[in-house]
């Protein structure tokens, strides 16, 4: 029997292909990612029953209404899903899904590296060993994390990792998020309604919600303001969260002490003013960057193609 195909439409890591080019026939790019217009092309071209993509490519309502009717399944690799016209999708009765779960300790891990390496300094720290570190630090001093107050804005899967980290830091835990948590799921943390309350209450402020409409820009002039001076500002979720703009003046006036920064309103080619200020510590957009967890993303995308293509239920409808 002829195997279903499959075009693939972003790289996943090796052992992920392996397995996809074994269970199917499939398309891969030969050379640049596609484009949303090329990748439907190729989605044409190979009569494909399903395609993966991953969050850096937008599935927007005419390039979802473009796909032939063939393709049963969209699988992305990645969390997030702001990159979907979800609404387009249902409507064509397309099945799109994400996969959660299995990246949500590693990108918990890497905003607590953010928290620490803008507290502490750690990315000017390292720039000064690798110059060849011959004096002393004098006033260049960080600030404390252990037993500060954490607001965290969003108390979803993520957010919650990143709260049990933080007792274990002894922190105090406040969280915004559209309603209060029931007790399991808030583990102690105390539910802050409005978000400039816990933006004023904060030291450290972490973000940790989806990019909607309603949340695009969420942190403007306004939100860094409410912020006490010297707090420290933390985004491993999206860019488009945050008015970089005020963002910078609060970094460069000194408002905010610092800011650890994993994701941007434009990647890769993000506004290198973070860049040229001390107190920002950087990353390029990698909190689901291990070998492992990229792996568990990609066989979550597999699993969903194959229960779809076998007639079974998606694992992950962004949907039901
Ligand atoms: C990216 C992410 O998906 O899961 C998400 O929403 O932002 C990341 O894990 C990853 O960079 C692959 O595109």
């Amino acid at each position: 029997m002829a195997k279903p195909r499959v075009v693939v439409a972003r790289r996943m890591p090796r052992e992920v292909e392996a397995r996809v080019r074994e269970d199917y026939d499939t398309w891969f790019p030969a050379g640049p990612p596609p484009s949303p217009l090329a990748m439907v092309g190729a989605a044409k071209e190979h009569k494909a029953d399903a395609v993966t993509i991953a969050t850096n490519l937008k599935l927007s309502a005419d390039i979802i209404e473009a796909l032939p009717k063939h393709v049963k399944i969209v699988a992305s690799f990645g969390v997030g899903f702001d990159h979907i016209d979800v609404a387009a999708a249902k409507a064509k009765g397309l099945i799109v899904t994400n996969t959660p779960d299995v990246l949500t300790d590693c990108t918990a891990d890497l905003a607590f590296l953010l928290i620490l390496g803008a507290s502490r300094r750690a990315g000017e720290y390292e720039a000064l060993m690798r110059k060849g570190w011959r004096e002393a630090l004098g006033d260049r001093l960080g600030v404390k994390v252990s037993g500060k107050t954490l607001g965290i804005v969003g108390l979803g899967r993520i957010g919650r990792a990143v709260a049990q980290r933080a007792r274990g830091f002894g922190m105090k835990v406040l969280y915004t998020d559209l309603a209060r948590l029931p007790g399991e799921l808030e583990q102690g943390a105390t539910f802050v309604p409005r978000l400039q309350d816990l933006l004023r209450q904060s030291d450290i402020v972490t973000l940790h919600a989806p990019l909607t409409d309603a949340t695009r820009k969420l942190m403007d002039k306004d939100a860094f303001a409410a912020m006490p001076a010297g707090s420290v500002f933390v985004n491993a979720a999206r860019g488009g969260l945050v008015d970089e703009d005020a963002l910078h003046d609060a970094l460069k006036s000194g408002h905010l002490f610092a800011a650890g920064l994993d994701v941007f309103a434009s990647e890769p080619e993000y506004d290198l003013r973070f860049r040229d200020l001390p107190n920002t510590f950087l990353m390029p957009h990698a909190g689901s960057a291990t070998q492992e967890t990229r792996n568990a993303m990609g066989f979550r995308v597999l699993d969903n193609v194959d229960a779809v293509l076998s007639g079974r239920p998606p694992i992950d409808p962004l949907w039901s």
